[in-house]
């Protein structure tokens, strides 16, 4: 059976406490997956765990050593076992592998092996990776040679890092999937993303695909496919270590929806000739798309009202999995807008490398620094939002938000305007955060039993009601759909009986027309909530928003993120975790 990976790695080498620090990383990485974890210890011997579940308690015996690798799972299909999870063994268990991303040509690759005598325990792709290296280290290859050796007949995406007993040095490697070297004081780290390491160490080397890192007394990069040293740049990030833990919040989520205020902040902290020339490119091009998944979607469909209300240019927002329709329309004076948290989100690498062969130039909104998204585009504005560990996009949301107003104010010579209204936003997000807390925390006690939620909303609150709609479904599991105010009455009013909750979003611009959608379904008995600049009678609850004109589709979404925390956790559920969710979506 085909297993499929979306995961954490980590590997350590330095001067002892491998298993505690490998572990903790693996909690700051368990946002990546979830379903079970592992750990590999060269001491004496190679020691192994690994367990089913999330991440539990580490046994003392595993604290020690100075040397290992570890695992944090999501899996699309086989069971979620102690055999499937990793790390992976060779036959000879003298090499651990662990693995994220998806080996396409294993089943030929475990034929190959078993004609060898080589045998299998698990369902796993990746454990013809450790029997590879087996067998090109019995050729008389040295450790990292038969390693690349076994990377050469690979196809597909991956990150690995694998350990061999008693050689006292990790390898690691990437191709399509993230992964990042730490240089520390004698410590030397790879992950699948840097908060792994980030109380160590904010030295890091990215790497790029087809590259293999050597863990020893330092660091060392080479070809994969050429086996020659390359030289890479160390960077210094940012990033506090305060960022990557929860101080005195109950969970990431509500950490990251507090954040917010300042993420917009410093979206909107952007180099203005930067922003002139990418708003040029956009403005001059043919067509201009702006391709995202789930959250990113949606910040990309508010783009398409951004740019057309603020500067009179027509822009299409896709979902990056449907991209395919439009690769024809593309040439080389098209703009393609890549919209993502992580820069690393499969579907969305997919869209850019098809649209870069017809030339199309490559524009992307990301926040994570050193992810594959900026390396493939023409020009990054990066969304400095700090490291998101909730599963749920909430102030790279907001922020996103920013970075397309900002773009359209820029379009059209309103930029500095712009950048006042998005500050005067991010102080109406303060604001909000403080006053809809206490209501949201209420209604939550009220809605946590309902089985849907509707969302509707007008002109740029529509992308609203879709966004409200998944932060609602993803974290309380309560159905919630959001739609077009108009729309509910082309066949979901159906569904709108006595007591169904409605959220509705009231803005300036529609305050006529959605008044009149709200009341068609509190004449059906719906029970009525309402999110605007202006209280209005006919509803149940009401979230007061301050105005903050073009940008008030920042602090509108406020409200609802707080409701879905809160239903969350009525419904005894893990906010931070949602089920069968993981944070960068490195799979098709
Ligand atoms: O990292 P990206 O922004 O590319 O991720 C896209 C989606 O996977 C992401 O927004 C997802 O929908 C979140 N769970 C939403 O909260």
């Amino acid at each position: 059976m085909l297993v499929l990976w979306m995961c954490g790695i980590i590997g350590f080498k330095g001067k002892g406490n491998a298993g505690k620090i490998i572990f903790e990383g693996l909690k700051r990485l368990e946002y990546r997956g979830y379903d079970s974890w592992g750990i590999a210890l060269n001491s004496a011997g190679l020691e192994i765990l690994r367990k089913p579940g999330k991440i539990g308690s580490l046994p003392a015996a595993f604290e020690g050593g100075s040397l290992g690798i570890g695992h944090t799972r999501w899996a699309t299909h086989g069971g979620v076992n102690e055999k499937n999870a990793h790390p992976q063994l060779s036959n000879n268990r003298k090499i651990a592998v662990v693995h994220n991303g998806i080996i396409e040509n294993f089943l030929e690759l475990k034929k190959f092996l078993s004609s060898h005598g080589f045998s299998f325990a698990s369902e796993t792709d990746t454990e013809v990776i450790p029997n590879l290296i087996q067998f090109h280290l019995a050729e008389g290859l040295s450790f990292r040679e038969a390693v690349r050796k076994t990377l050469l007949q690979l196809d597909g995406y991956y990150a690995i890092a694998a350990v061999l007993e008693g050689s006292g040095t990790i390898i690691g490697a990437r191709n399509g999937s993230p992964l990042v070297a730490g240089l520390g004081r004698n410590e030397f780290f790879i992950a699948s993303d840097i908060p792994a390491f980030m109380p160590h160490t904010r030295k890091v080397v990215f790497l790029d695909d087809r590259e293999i890192v050597e863990l020893d007394d330092s660091i060392k990069v080479f070809s994969v496919d050429s086996g020659l040293e390359i030289k890479k740049k160390v960077q210094r990030m940012h990033w506090s270590i305060e960022q990557v833990k929860k101080g005195n919040f109950a969970h990431f989520m509500l950490k990251e929806i507090s954040e917010q205020p300042d993420a917009i902040e410093k979206a909107a902290m952007q180099d203005p000739a930067r922003l002139k020339k990418i708003a040029g490119i956009i403005g001059k091009a043919d067509n201009v798309f702006f391709v995202g998944c789930g959250t990113s979607y949606h910040a990309c469909v508010s783009a398409e009202y951004a740019f057309s209300e603020i500067a009179g240019k027509s822009v299409k927002a896709v979902l990056a999995s449907e991209f395919a329709r439009h690769i024809k329309s593309l040439s080389e004076k098209s703009v393609v807008v890549a919209v993502s948290q992580s820069g690393e989100t499969i579907d969305l690498l997919e869209t850019v490398r098809a649209a870069k062969e017809k030339k199309a130039k490559i524009v992307s909104v990301v926040n994570v620094a050193g992810s594959s998204l900026p390396r493939m585009s023409d020009e990054t504005i990066m969304m400095n939002s700090g490291p998101e560990i909730c599963v749920l996009s909430t102030k790279s949301y907001t922020a996103q938000l920013a970075v397309m107003l900002l773009l359209a104010f820029s379009l059209c010579g309103r930029a500095a305007e712009g950048r006042c209204i998005i500050r005067k936003a991010a102080e109406k997000a303060a604001e909000t955060i403080r006053k809809s807390l206490p209501a949201a925390k209420k209604l939550a006690k009220k809605l946590s039993k309902k089985q849907d939620i509707f969302l509707i909303g007008r002109g740029n609150a529509f992308p609203s009601a879709l966004e409200g709609a998944l932060k609602i479904k993803e974290v309380s599991y309560i159905h919630a759909e959001g739609f077009a105010g108009a729309e509910l009455k082309h066949g979901t009013i159906a569904l709108i009986e006595k007591g169904v909750p409605v959220i509705a979003f009231m803005t300036s611009e529609s305050e006529k027309q959605i008044t009149s959608n709200a009341m068609e379904v509190k004449a059906r008995g719906a029970f009525l909530i309402g999110i605007g600049e202006k209280k209005s009678e006919i509803f149940d609850e009401f979230f007061e928003i301050g105005g903050c004109d073009e940008a008030a589709l920042i602090p509108r979404i406020i409200p609802v993120q707080l409701l879905a925390y809160y239903l969350a956790l009525e419904r005894r559920l893990d906010p931070d975790k949602p089920r069968n969710l993981a944070k960068s979506v490195t799979v098709k």
